[in-house]
């Protein structure tokens, strides 16, 4: 009776677990479900629907390319390469840049790189890439060579009240593991694949974000002094991060936690 009893309670002491175990796996469901409808349902789709409405009564594809040097059918490939040196402006850019040089040349009001019109541009324009691969080429000329040289040496440079880099926590041998619950992604693996997807809903701000802004963010977390958005150094790490990512298809609006 006594063996039963004690058999009992190490039988649902097991069953326990298991419960709980299936507990938190179905919550891991939830969460997977929940992630795959956003995904079906980004609620960043529709700030890239405003972006195209503004882009196309600030600027337009015809404009847009010429300023760029190309043809309207080459603006998808050409976009799948940004930060790259525009012949107009004589120095590496990045696609929000691209887009202010547009405007002054129509000339209309230049967007800030923060405001909201300039995000759901730069979304929308990126989205025209969807499905090429990031084919950034950062030997393609001098600039390049010295904007990546710059990219990565910020990625590696240790900074900041507690010594970090960006590479403390997003080296080849350091990804995967966690901080914090969070998992540290390799920014260029086909998994995460930053530059292709990016801007990005971001769950936990219920708000579409940009590239820089992200990095801005983890600047923020880790103590770094924040580079400012299209500062020379802040391009540079663009390059840097979007030549990891190299060969990823775009997916633009991203989805991210
Ligand atoms: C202390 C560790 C730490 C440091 C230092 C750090 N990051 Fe991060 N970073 C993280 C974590 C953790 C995440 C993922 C958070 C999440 O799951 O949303 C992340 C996410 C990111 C992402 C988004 C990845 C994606 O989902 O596409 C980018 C881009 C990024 N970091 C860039 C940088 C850059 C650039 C630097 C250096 C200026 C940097 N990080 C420094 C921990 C760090």
């Amino acid at each position: 009776m006594r063996k039963l009893s004690i058999c009992t309670a190490l039988f649902s002491l097991a069953l326990c677990g298991i419960l709980n175990a299936e507990e938190s796996m179905s919550m891991n469901a939830a969460d997977k479900a929940m992630y795959a409808e956003m995904l079906e349902n980004n609620p960043a789709a529709m700030d890239v629907a405003e972006g195209e409405e503004l882009f196309n009564a600030l600027i337009g594809q015809e404009a847009y390319a010429k300023m760029l040097g190309i043809k309207v059918k080459d603006l998808p490939v050409t976009v799948a390469g940004f930060p790259r040196l525009v012949k107009a402006a004589g120095k590496v850019v990045t696609l929000s840049q691209s887009l202010q040089m547009a405007a002054a040349d129509q000339g209309k009001a230049i967007p800030k790189l923060e405001s909201k019109e300039m995000v759901k541009m730069s979304a929308y324009v990126k989205s025209l890439a969807n499905d090429k691969k990031i084919n950034i080429d950062v030997k393609a000329n001098k600039q390049m060579q010295e904007m990546v040289a710059l990219g990565q040496k910020i990625f590696e440079e240790r900074r900041g009240g507690r010594g970090l880099s960006c590479n403390s926590c997003h080296s080849a041998d350091i990804v995967g593991s966690r901080l914090r619950m969070q998992a540290l992604p390799d920014l260029g693996s086909s998994e995460t694949a930053s530059a292709a997807t990016w801007p990005a809903y971001r769950m936990t701000q219920s708000a579409m974000v940009t590239l820089d802004k992200r990095m801005q963010q983890c600047m923020k977390n880790a103590l770094l002094a924040e580079l400012p958005l299209g500062s020379k150094e802040m391009v540079g790490l663009e390059v840097y991060v979007a030549h990891k990512a190299k060969g990823n298809p775009m997916q633009i609006p991203g989805l991210k936690r």
